[in-house]
């Protein structure tokens, strides 16, 4: 059944958003077509994306394009970009979403996924907000909405280079508003804590299954992300558990928070692989 649209900001816009098929960006997907936005599903999983597709048409009546790429390819944002030119899209929202992390450990021995997972989130991220920005600059207003993680602010022993880049996400998107602010450009970090997704299975990271009573749900998340982008926000922490361990990161030493995490996190997972 077709549903009514809200009337927002978003109205008549083209947002492209990646990492679409699953989890936050789905839903970032899902709340920005209901805002009545044009959508651009981007990444791998063709399917999934086209299920998406075909709901949001239905249910929104919004034109919906797909484009199935592996953005941890060096040149997938190039690629993307001219996919949006040659089928004449202007992208008005650009979230940059698409993310995984990877188990500390596993760092050492696959140094394939672990330079995917670097691309993916810091050349990727970088080269889509440049390219897209420029237009939104000739075009005399934009929004860019960059997914970082709570990791940004208190990195994670379990998942070391990801909480690093996470953190060049966060700085890239500070410099990056106050570059644009001036332009009519407004660009938003969200630094989500745990949220209920496939992420854990799909970064291969085991979580216990006692945490995920304290995790938020990804519709939640997409809703305060989008809610802090109208209102022109550098930062949005989604949740009081975000908001209470950015205050920890702000305030502790990375050392100490690290190695604390190790100690909490080498606990937890020997009893997890116990069960
Ligand atoms: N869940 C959490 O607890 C949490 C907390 C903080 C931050 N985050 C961040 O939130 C973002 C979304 O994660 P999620 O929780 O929604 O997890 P998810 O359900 O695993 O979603 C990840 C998305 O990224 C896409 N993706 C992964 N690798 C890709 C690649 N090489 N090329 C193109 N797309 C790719 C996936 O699509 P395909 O597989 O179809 O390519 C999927 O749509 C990530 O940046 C993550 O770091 C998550």
């Amino acid at each position: 059944m077709r549903k009514h649209l809200k009337t927002t900001l978003f109205m008549g816009k083209t947002s492209l958003i990646t990492g679409a098929s699953s989890g936050i960006g789905k839903e970032l997907a899902i709340e920005l077509a209901k805002q009545g936005s044009s959508i651009i599903l981007v990444s791998r999983n063709e399917n999934a994306l086209h299920q998406l597709q075909n709901d949001l048409t239905l249910l929104y009546a919004i034109p919906v394009h797909v484009l199935p790429i592996d953005l941890s390819k060096t040149k997938a944002a190039i690629q993307v970009y001219e996919f949006c030119k040659t089928h004449h899209l202007q992208v008005d929202i650009l979230v940059n979403n698409a993310g995984f992390g990877m188990a500390t450990e596993r760092e050492f021995s696959d140094p394939v996924t672990l330079e995917q997972m670097i691309t993916l989130q810091t050349t990727t991220v970088t080269v889509l907000s440049s390219l897209f920005s420029r237009d939104m600059m000739n075009n005399g207003e934009g929004y860019i909405l960059n997914i970082s993680s709570i990791c940004a602010r208190t990195p994670a022993a379990s998942t070391l280079t990801y909480s690093a880049v996470k953190r060049y996400i966060l700085q890239y998107s500070k410099l990056l508003h106050c570059e644009l602010k001036k332009r009519n450009i407004t660009v938003t970090c969200s630094l989500p804590g745990a949220t209920n997704t496939c992420f854990d299975i799909h970064s291969a990271l085991p979580v216990p299954c006692s945490l995920r009573r304290f995790y938020v749900s990804p519709n939640f998340v997409a809703r305060k992300s989008i809610e802090g982008l109208q209102k022109n926000k550098t930062i949005v922490l989604p949740g009081f558990q975000t908001k209470l361990l950015n205050l920890i990161g702000l305030c502790i030493p990375d050392r100490m928070i690290y190695a604390l995490h190790k100690k909490w996190w080498a606990e937890k997972r020997s009893f997890f692989l116990k069960k």
